[in-house]
This record gives C-alpha cells, structure tokens and sequence, in this order.
C-alpha cells in the first residue's frame, strides 16, 4: 500500500502509532507530503501501473487543513480518480481517503489493519504479475496501452494548457486542464455543455 500522508496530521499520526507501538500490517509505504491537496491523479494512476495493491489518501480533518482547503481539493481528486480507475479497469475501492490527526496513531493503525483486509479480499493488482493469469495480463496490456494511447497521465500532469492560457490570465475561473479533468472523469456531467470549452478551439 501506498499511503500520501500530508506531513501536519497524517505523517505525524502514523509515527505515533510506530513511536505508541501500535500494531498493524507492515505493507504501508508513507509517502510524506506537504499536505493532501499536493497528491495529484498522476501519482496514483503511476503507483497502481507499478502494481501497488492500494493507494491510501490521508490528510488534515476538514476544517484543519494547514493550507485552508487542501483536504477539499483532495476529497474532490480522490472522487474523480475513483471514475477513472473504474474506466481504465481498476477496483476503485482500491483508492482511500481518510482524515487522520497527529494525535490519532490508534485511529492510523485501525485503517490500515481494516485497508490491508479489504485489499486482501478483493485479491491482489491485476497489474502487479503479467504471469498471475492470462486475464491479468489482457487487463495490464489494455490498461498500459489506454494509457500510452491516450497520453492520459500527460494530461494530468503538466498544467502547461492552462499556464499559457490567454483567458486563464483573465478569468482564472476558466481551466483547459480542469475541463481535461472533466471529460476523463465525467465529472460535472458533460463539459461539451459548458460553452467555455468553444475558447480552446479559438487559441
Ligand atoms: Fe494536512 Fe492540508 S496540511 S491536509
């Protein structure tokens, strides 16, 4: 499991439970980072095309985020990277959000104990071993090809379409790499009915 552990709450919560000698699964990898907000759908998609089993989200409870609204635009990626891994053929309960305080080291081994079970029951990514069985390996060459293929994760990544974007500059409310976010996830119903997305077209 890879766990993104924002470095205020989450990241100390987990060193609680080690320093409080909790005990729970040692197949967690922190990963520290500066808060919730920073984990971005590329990272995730990467960890499970390496063939992570899960991926743990864990930040600030909402209203203590160190960075305001980081959590809120966590809560919002990890809603909509659940939509992609359920297009590109991954189990979406696969991914996990929790909120996790410095003072809850309990609370951290409880969900990781509880992810590793779930994880266990729903068997390990398809991705990991191209020899596990032949439908794994049909699903990884599909997956990896959707991926090369659509330059998906590029799309994810860059934000250079929005950082050169002459309407981003005056209406900041408008983002090409949102509106990419969008059609991947179907997030929002459709943006082809959002008449902003004509703009990129006229460029
Ligand atoms: Fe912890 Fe933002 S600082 S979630």
């Amino acid at each position: 499991i890879a766990g993104f552990l924002c470095q205020w709450c989450s990241y100390a919560g987990a060193d609680l439970a080690g320093t409080s000698r909790f005990s729970y699964p040692a197949n967690v990898r922190p990963i520290r980072v500066m808060c919730s907000g920073r984990v971005d759908p590329s990272f995730i998609i990467n960890a499970f095309k390496q063939g992570i089993d899960g991926v743990l989200v864990s930040g600030c409870h909402l209203g203590d985020c160190h960075y305001v609204s980081g959590n809120l635009s966590a809560k919002k990626m990890v809603k909509s990277t659940k939509k992609l891994l359920k297009i590109l053929g991954l189990n979406p309960r696969r991914l996990r959000l929790e909120w996790i305080s410095a003072s809850e080291g309990q609370k951290f081994a409880n969900i990781m104990k509880d992810f590793t079970s779930k994880l266990t029951k729903i068997g390990p990514n398809p991705l990991k071993n191209k020899s596990e069985k032949k439908d794994s390996k049909i699903e990884r060459e599909s997956f990896s090809d959707i991926i090369e293929k659509t330059n998906i994760r590029l799309c994810l990544e860059c934000g250079k379409c929005s950082s050169s974007c002459p309407i981003t500059r005056m209406n900041p409310d408008f983002s090409p790499r949102k509106t990419v976010r969008k059609v991947l996830t179907g997030d929002n119903g459709t943006p082809f009915m959002d008449e902003s997305i004509w703009n990129c077209l006229t460029c």
